[in-house]
């Protein structure tokens, strides 16, 4: 039967996704929202969705099952507590909050409360994400030295609590999030070390954009960076593996795949590099290797709540666990380490 779900918060994502999303669910009702701002629960009412006149009244309605939190971060952790307390699952949007003991708290109410409480990482369904996973996963270039994930944009951090500090503003808290959990979610969740560097560009509060070295016990390696003064974006993804290459230019296209076949060539012609000449760098034929596509893999973004769904009524473990939940967090709060003590390595 389909569950009964309330979001709190109308903005860009409560609205503009989860409201959207749940209308379209085949496991979930939509229930009603609330807002603090009077404009929104005004906007909510135009679009036609039940409005609870407080906080209180929606999580006093004993037909709710569930309450998604989409507010600005810093005030996440008030309102899942608050929601777990009137027995509600939730789902919290990202970053879940801002410190590992505001996190702890949030679980031990979920676990005092018997409910279910999980994180928003929407972005574990981007097909560019699963395709590097589905790359890594098959071995199909061998061992994986190393991953690149970037995102790109030149329009400086948006105006809103995102470019303030006290709201859980800054790019690492807003994309890095995302990056760093798709990261995890292909090279897994055993961290060594992190290391970070932040840009104030158009920011002085908070950071308009990162990067960020993540090393793995495996001995992998990601490199994360968000930028947004970027006005020539880089690739999306690149990987290194043992036996070849894989690229995603654009979150557009398909992953591009170079496979070795052939290690050796018996005679490399020597090509003119700039004003030398290098056999090292001459550019590999068709002999010894191979170049396909691989096909978009197929991706619904529905899951999440069905996962959720099913995670309430025992049938399965919540997809975004709160181990991980709790690993995600953790290299976040790393990473300021690192910048805090002028980018130095900090070991898990
Ligand atoms: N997962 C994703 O892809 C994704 C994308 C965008 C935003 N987000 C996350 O969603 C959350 C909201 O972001 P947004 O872009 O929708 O912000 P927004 O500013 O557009 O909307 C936030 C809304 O929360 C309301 N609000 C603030 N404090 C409140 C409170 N105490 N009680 C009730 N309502 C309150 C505001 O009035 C506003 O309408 C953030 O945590 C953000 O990181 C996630």
């Amino acid at each position: 039967m389909k569950k009964n779900a309330a979001v709190i918060g109308y903005g860009g994502m409560g609205a503009g996704f989860h409201v959207k999303n749940i209308l379209t669910s085949d496991v979930v009702n939509l229930a009603g929202i609330y807002d603090i701002d009077p404009a929104k629960q005004a906007k909510a009412a135009a679009d036609g969705v039940k409005v609870y006149e407080s906080r209180e009244a929606l999580l006093a309605d004993p037909s709710i099952d569930m309450v998604t939190v989409a507010t600005p971060n810093d005030v996440h952790e008030e309102i899942a507590i608050a929601a777990l307390e009137a027995g509600k699952n939730v789902i919290s949007e990202k970053p879940v909050t801002l410190s590992m003991e505001s996190l702890e708290r949030m679980i031990a109410a979920a676990n005092k409360a018997g409910k279910i409480f999980s994180v928003h990482q929407n972005r574990r369904f981007d097909v560019d994400a699963l395709a590097m996973k589905q790359i890594h996963d098959s071995g199909e270039i061998g061992e994986v030295i190393n991953i690149e994930s970037r995102i790109h944009g030149s329009r400086g951090i948006p105006s809103d609590w995102r470019g303030i500090k006290k709201y859980g503003g800054g790019m690492l808290y807003d994309w890095g999030i995302h990056l760093i959990d798709q990261a995890c979610m292909i090279l897994g969740y055993d961290i060594k070390s992190v290391q970070c560097h932040f840009d104030h560009i158009t920011n002085d509060e908070v950071d308009d954009g990162f990067q960020l070295n993540l090393e793995f016990a495996s001995g992998q390696r990601a490199y994360i960076e968000v930028g947004t003064y970027n006005f020539i974006a880089m690739p999306r993804f690149y990987m290194r593996a043992k036996k070849g290459s894989a690229i995603i230019t654009d979150w557009r296209v398909p992953a591009h795949v170079v496979k070795c076949k052939a290690w050796h060539e018996s005679d490399v012609i020597p090509v003119v590099n700039g004003s030398g000449l290098t056999k090292t760098m001459a550019p590999r034929d068709s002999i010894t290797t191979d170049e396909y596509d691989v096909p978009r893999p197929v991706s619904d973004v529905h899951d999440y709540y069905r996962n959720f769904v099913r995670a309430i009524d025992g049938l399965e473990t919540q997809m975004v666990t709160h181990d991980q939940m709790r690993t995600v967090l953790r290299i976040i709060m790393k990473a300021f380490e690192s910048v805090d003590n002028g980018g130095n390595v900090v070991e898990w």
